[in-house]
């Protein structure tokens, strides 16, 4: 399989943690690079349902080495939660999860911080997940942040903790917000701590001698393109790079050993949260929802919904350079009679073939759409490309040759059998 980044082609939920499930088959080691418990990647494995927020989707596969590389923000309690529960449901998680000491972390304030800012914002918010992931990120950039090496050094974090709790306390109380306990946080993160102390690692080393070994790396990415940082519709972004640079900087991997980017898109479009989404469709929405799908994995929030935007997944696949394709939820489109796919925007009179940096020029693009007949069969048991409709295959030629890259997956359900390989 080669060393592969695994990113979201749109805003995120594109059905990435089936993808990495598959892929993971052929990986020696799986790694998370960015991102914090804001993600949320299903995973249907033989009827049962799994959802993963920080653990590598390759737990779920024996075997298989798991890290969270120091780009991620990582909540200590939360994870010990999600290990836990996983346990619980029969998978096996004993020296095969590693927790890079670099990684940082996210504190109770963050996540208070984060609820205040949002409401500060009021019509303006940014429909945050609540995860205290901005505030970690700011905190990691103003170099005042605290570490997982921090946390299971007992003395030095609760020196840490103290002043910061301090700082946070005097930050909220301007917020009119409850102050937090330093108790509190501290027993509930040093306990944490002592439950992770086991799984922390120098991941770079560690990589790096997966590299030399020439072990298979799966870079599974969280949130998508357009939720990047520096390429995303900001500031309705998260705060991480979710696009493949990131998998590099999240790591401590070098781009010349990356082989192939895989980009994982929806046969239509979703995102989560506040801002442009030029494609943004009404009767598409209600048609998913009332078929019981596209509801958020972290928070259960309605997905907002629209057809496939090919001026989007042709950036992101430019920003990425994604080399294959994987195509998820084709079967949601199965009762459509006539599908939309946006080739281009219209700005008033100007036709824009890229998508602008500026959210509010973003916001008054109006989609121009090409239209492709419907299949109106179910594809859900489609197993070969063959098996597939013509008006399907039709449909997902039309998708790949306008974003640029080979198609190189199709998914026809959450199932691991439910997928179709090129
Ligand atoms: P944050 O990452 O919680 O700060 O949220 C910032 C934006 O990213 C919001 O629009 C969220 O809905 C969105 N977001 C964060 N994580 C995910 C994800 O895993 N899937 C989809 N959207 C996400």
């Amino acid at each position: 399989m080669a060393n592969t980044i695994l990113v979201g082609a749109q805003w995120g939920d594109e059905g990435k943690g089936k993808i990495i499930d598959v892929l993971t088959e052929q990986a020696d080691v799986v790694v998370r690079t960015q991102g914090g418990n804001n993600a949320g990647h299903t995973v249907h494995i033989k009827g049962r349902k799994y959802i993963l927020h920080l653990v590598p989707s390759g737990i779920l596969r024996p075997k298989k080495t798991c890290v969270i590389g120091n780009g991620v923000v990582v909540d200590p309690v939360s994870l010990v939660e999600e290990i836990e529960g996983l346990r619980k449901l029969g998978v096996r998680i004993k020296d095969n999860l590693f927790l890079s000491e670099t990684a940082h972390l996210v504190l109770p304030y963050h996540r208070e911080l984060d609820e205040q800012r949002e409401i500060l914002k009021g019509k303006h918010k940014i429909g945050t997940t609540k995860r205290g992931i901005g505030p970690a990120y700011g905190d990691k950039a103003a170099r005042t942040g605290l570490r997982v090496l921090d946390l299971i050094n007992p003395e030095r974090f609760k020196k840490q903790l103290e002043l910061k709790i301090r700082e946070n306390n005097e930050i909220l109380k301007a917020f009119g917000a409850r102050p937090l306990s330093f108790k509190q946080v501290h027993d509930s993160y040093r306990a944490a701590g002592n439950y992770l102390k086991d799984f922390v690692a120098n991941t770079v080393i560690l990589l790096h001698q997966a590299v030399r070994r020439g072990d298979d790396i799966l870079f599974e990415g969280a949130q998508g393109t357009f939720l990047d940082i520096d390429h995303g519709t900001y500031p309705f972004v998260t705060s991480s790079n979710t696009t493949a640079g990131g998998a590099c900087t999240g790591s401590g991997i070098p781009p010349h050993r990356m082989d192939r980017v895989v980009g994982v898109m929806k046969a239509y479009t979703t995102r989560v949260g506040e801002g442009p989404l030029p494609t943004e469709n009404a009767e598409i929405a209600d048609m998913l929802h009332a078929m019981g799908r596209e509801f958020g994995a972290t928070t259960g929030r309605p997905r907002r919904c629209g057809w496939f935007d090919a001026v989007a997944t042709r950036y992101a696949c430019m920003v990425n350079g994604i080399d294959e394709l994987a195509v998820t939820n084709i079967d949601g489109l199965d009762s459509v009679e006539t599908i939309k796919l946006c080739i281009g925007y219209r700005d008033g009179s100007r036709r824009c073939d890229y998508v602008p940096n500026d959210t509010e020029t973003l916001s008054r693009c109006r989609p121009v759409y090409a239209e492709f007949p419907g299949w109106r069969t179910p594809t859900h048991d489609a197993r070969k490309w063959k098996d597939l409709p013509a008006k399907t295959r039709s449909y997902l030629k039309a998708l790949a040759e306008l974003t640029g890259a080979s198609l190189s997956i199709a998914s026809v359900g959450p199932g691991r059998e439910q997928t179709i390989a090129l």
